[in-house]
């Protein structure tokens, strides 16, 4: 029994003691001998019956009252974990059953909420774009995981804060204040400096309204766009070499035919010269475009190599090695050739084929007179691992990450003499990584250059 009920208890019994007495006292005097021992056994009686039915009416109908009332409390402060005396006997346990079910329901509904919170939260957390929430008065009201890896900091120095006491950036400014004065959705874009390199941001900040549509804050959305702004530039980059490589030899065209139409050319030789340099510069301008087309087909996502079982070394020592003897031969230059036998690889042929030949080229055109050049192909493991050493100019340091970057050349006239585009290498890296393979390059300066491409000897899943 709780300490109320006890009391309760008591006041009852010490009531019905009171009146048993008073009874007792009327009729004692007016019983005589043994009548009064029958009389105060039965007002004992009677006192014992009556604290037991005061008992019974105290746990039946007053405490589960209590306890309901107690639980309404409860359910009314926000714990809705809180359960009811369960009661057997009428309305009493109706009413305990109704607030039971009522504190299940409230349970379930808080625990429903929290999950849609928490799934709202993951949501919000690990978007790919920064969120920031502000509200009419433009105070930051969360911001999420993707916004602080973008601007540094935590949490805590965001939320409470006005908006622009924790952004210098003029155009998030604009953005937020547009956003609240048009209520309509606001672009705009700006940079940030992350560690030592530049990053683009696009933000875009869109009004929030209530029910009875009067606005209640602004979302902010800031996706990073470097990686497009970098390819918008590699693209104008391309379009401008490319415009570049073509207008050296047009010109050069343009001009020799000139002169051989207004100049009455008599002497022939030189009529010979001039076409000479024409039919050169055309054949320069046909190879661009035809490595162009290349490369523009090696990237379509949708590139499709013929693969087969290819005898590699059967293959090299019958179609490569006698072009590149030629040539090497023409040069004065030792071509060392050191080939496993019967390796095989799975692969696409025609593509195989223009690699080493691609690399090949490069080690006669850019080794001097009378080098020399080791040419090995050997199985490791899974692999084929071919190799391709000269002893000629080399590539200075710095410039080794770049020569698979599509029109560079170390040295451009030199490279121009040689008849060269710098596309070479690019379209090399594309066909290697196709066959998910590797190409990796050490060089030094006036002393050499080791080509090394690593390939897996059967066709790799697709979605490796
Ligand atoms: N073996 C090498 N030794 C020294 N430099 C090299 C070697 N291979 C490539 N390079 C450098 O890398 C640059 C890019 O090579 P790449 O093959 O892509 O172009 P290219 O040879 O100039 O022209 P092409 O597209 O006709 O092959 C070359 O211009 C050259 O400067
Ligand atoms: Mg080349």
């Amino acid at each position: 029994m709780k300490p109320s009920t006890t009391k309760l208890f008591l006041t009852y019994a010490f009531v019905v003691a009171l009146i048993l007495f008073g009874i007792g006292f009327i009729l004692m005097p007016l019983a005589i001998n043994n009548e009064k021992m029958i009389v105060i056994l039965t007002l004992i009686g009677g006192f014992i019956i009556f604290l037991i039915m005061i008992h019974q009416i105290i746990d039946r109908y007053i405490k589960p009252v209590q306890s309901a009332a107690t639980v309404a409390e409860e359910l009314a402060g926000g714990n809705y974990k809180v359960r009811a005396y369960e009661s057997y006997y009428g309305d009493i346990a109706n009413l305990s059953n109704a607030l039971n079910i009522l504190a299940r329901n409230l349970q379930e509904m808080k625990i429903q909420e929290k999950i849609q919170g928490n799934q709202l939260r993951t949501v919000i957390d690990n978007m790919e774009s920064g969120v920031m929430l502000i509200d009419e008065r433009g105070y930051v009201h969360l911001v999420n995981r993707k916004f602080l890896s973008l601007f540094g900091q935590s949490k805590k120095d965001y939320v409470g804060f006005l908006y622009y006491s924790v952004f210098k950036q003029k155009p998030i400014h604009k953005v937020v204040q547009e956003a609240f004065l048009y209520e309509k959705k606001v672009k705009n874009a700006f940079t940030i400096e992350m560690d030592i390199e530049k990053r683009y941001i696009e933000i875009v900040g869109a009004p929030i309204f209530n029910e009875f549509k009067t606005l209640k804050g602004a979302v902010l959305v800031f996706h990073d766009i470097t990686d497009l702004k970098r390819l918008e530039q590699t693209r104008k980059d391309f379009v401008a070499n490319v415009s570049h490589e073509l207008k050296t030899p047009i010109t050069s065209i343009k001009g020799f035919a000139e002169t051989l139409l207004d100049e009455n050319l008599s002497n022939v030789a030189v009529q010979e010269k001039f076409l000479k340099i024409i039919y050169k510069e055309s054949d320069r301008i046909q190879s661009l475009v035809h490595d162009l087309l290349e490369l523009s087909k090696l990237e379509k996502d949708e590139m499709q190599l013929q693969y087969q079982r290819i005898q590699i070394s059967e293959k090299i020592n019958q179609e490569i090695i006698p072009i590149i003897q030629h040539q090497a031969d023409k040069k004065m230059i030792h071509f060392n050739v050191e080939i496993k036998e019967q390796l095989e690889i799975e692969g696409d042929l025609d593509r195989l084929k223009q690699v080493l030949i691609n690399i090949l080229n490069n080690a006669i055109n850019y080794t001097a007179k009378g080098g020399s050049i080791d040419f090995k192909v050997k199985q490791e493991n899974n692999y084929l691992v071919i190799t391709v050493k000269d002893n000629g100019i080399g590539i200075p340091e710095d410039k080794i990450n770049r020569i698979f970057e599509r029109f560079y050349r170390v040295d451009k006239a030199r490279s121009r003499n040689t008849g060269g585009t710098g596309l070479g290498l690019a379209i090399v890296k594309h066909i290697v990584e196709a066959h998910k393979g590797t190409i990796n390059v050490t060089s030094e300066l006036d002393s050499g250059t080791t080509f090394t491409i690593t390939l897996p000897k059967i066709k790799p899943f697709k979605d490796k």
